[in-house]
């Protein structure tokens, strides 16, 4: 009996999220909450036959508490998403509060789940989960995962479209390491499971690693002010929801990039040693595990444009980070 809740389940990935997760063998019970709107999604989902029990919360009569209650695993896309022009940086203002709201009923009500933030600005929200967690005494460093997974989809499918031949897609495998936004966001190309062309030049790898960066900017663009990537991105979520889902069941040897607290496990300090930092998070290559980061897995071999990306990434993460933890320790 797995019982999976989707936080912000009646947006633009909430829905389509939720949607992925009811087809999941994996789930036999699936709590949506949000502000609007989730009677309406849950009685719509409950349609499918597939085994997931579907219910439906709205906040009045602690319908978070509700949703949450014997939660195994829970996932937040709850939140605003960005407009043309917009940084992540710029939605936390709000979606800071909202993540710190959110994950304060977790720590009371379903303190042991596995709690997976897509909510922007990642690199500081999953920081706000962890104090939020640590100020209720409930913080297990493996069990909070910044779903970077969008980033690691994007750069398979820009590879694939580089050697001609999308049919390879979902088994070209890219590390993607580093954060959730802009300049931290490093594709480690040169790790890529199949060869690039040999005819790519510097600048075609420049190129490619800023597509990786930015396509999340293609996305808000396009839709032209009616949000971001919201059915790529339910995809993703999906996606490492399954892998920890199966990793939780007790399948070996599944490693997926995710954004956590370098704590977890021993091999945080070596990718400490390798970015010459001491950041605290850090989108590492985990292998995931029955409780969750079952190993932080060292970035590796990387090639010398690689480690100026991997520079520049640092300073920003940093601040990223301070700024979540400082939201959450001194409120302003
Ligand atoms: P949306 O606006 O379509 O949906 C957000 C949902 O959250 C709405 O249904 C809203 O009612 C709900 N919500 C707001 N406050 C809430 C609260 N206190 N409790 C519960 N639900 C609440 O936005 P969309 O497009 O679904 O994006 C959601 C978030 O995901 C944004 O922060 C966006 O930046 C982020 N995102 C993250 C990605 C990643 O790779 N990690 C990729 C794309 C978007």
């Amino acid at each position: 009996m797995t019982k999976a809740v989707v936080l912000g389940a009646a947006g633009g990935i909430g829905q389509p999220l939720s949607l992925l997760l009811k087809t999941s063998p994996l789930i036999s019970e699936l709590s949506l909450y949000d502000i609007v709107n989730t009677p309406g999604v849950a009685a719509d989902l409950s349609h499918i036959d597939t085994p997931a029990k579907v219910e439906g919360y709205l906040p009045p009569d602690d319908g978070l508490g509700k949703a949450l209650k014997g939660a195994d695993i829970v996932v937040i896309p709850a939140g605003v998403p960005r407009k043309p022009g917009m940084t992540r940086d710029d939605l936390f203002k709000i979606n800071a509060g909202i993540v710190r709201d959110l994950a304060t009923g977790i720590a009371k009500v379903a303190p042991k789940a596995f709690v997976l933030v897509i909510s922007n600005p990642v690199n500081s929200t999953v920081p706000i989960v962890a104090e939020v967690f640590k100020q209720h005494n409930v913080f297990d460093p493996k069990r909070i995962f910044g779903v970077t997974t969008l980033d690691v989809v994007r750069a398979s499918t820009f590879v694939a479209e580089k050697i001609g031949d999308l049919s390879v897609a979902p088994a070209v495998s890219i590390p993607v390491v580093g954060g959730h936004s802009g300049v931290t966001i490093v594709p480690l190309l040169s790790q890529s499971s199949h060869p690039l062309p040999a005819n790519l030049t510097e600048d075609d790898i420049k190129a490619l690693t800023n597509r990786v960066q930015y396509g999340g900017d293609e996305v808000v663009k396009a839709k032209d002010g009616a949000g971001s990537a919201t059915l790529s991105m339910a995809y993703a979520g999906a996606e490492f929801a399954a892998k920890l889902l199966r990793a939780i069941k007790g399948e070996k040897g599944i490693v997926a990039p995710t954004f956590v607290h370098l704590t977890a496990d021993e091999g945080g300090k070596k990718v400490q040693q390798e970015i010459e930092a001491p950041l605290d998070f850090f989108s590492a290559r985990v292998e995931l595990g029955a409780s969750g980061v079952e190993k932080i897995l060292p970035i590796g071999k990387i090639s010398s444009y690689e480690q100026t990306l991997l520079k520049a990434a640092v300073p920003e993460l940093k601040a990223n980070i301070e700024k979540g933890v400082s939201f959450v320790q001194a409120p302003k």
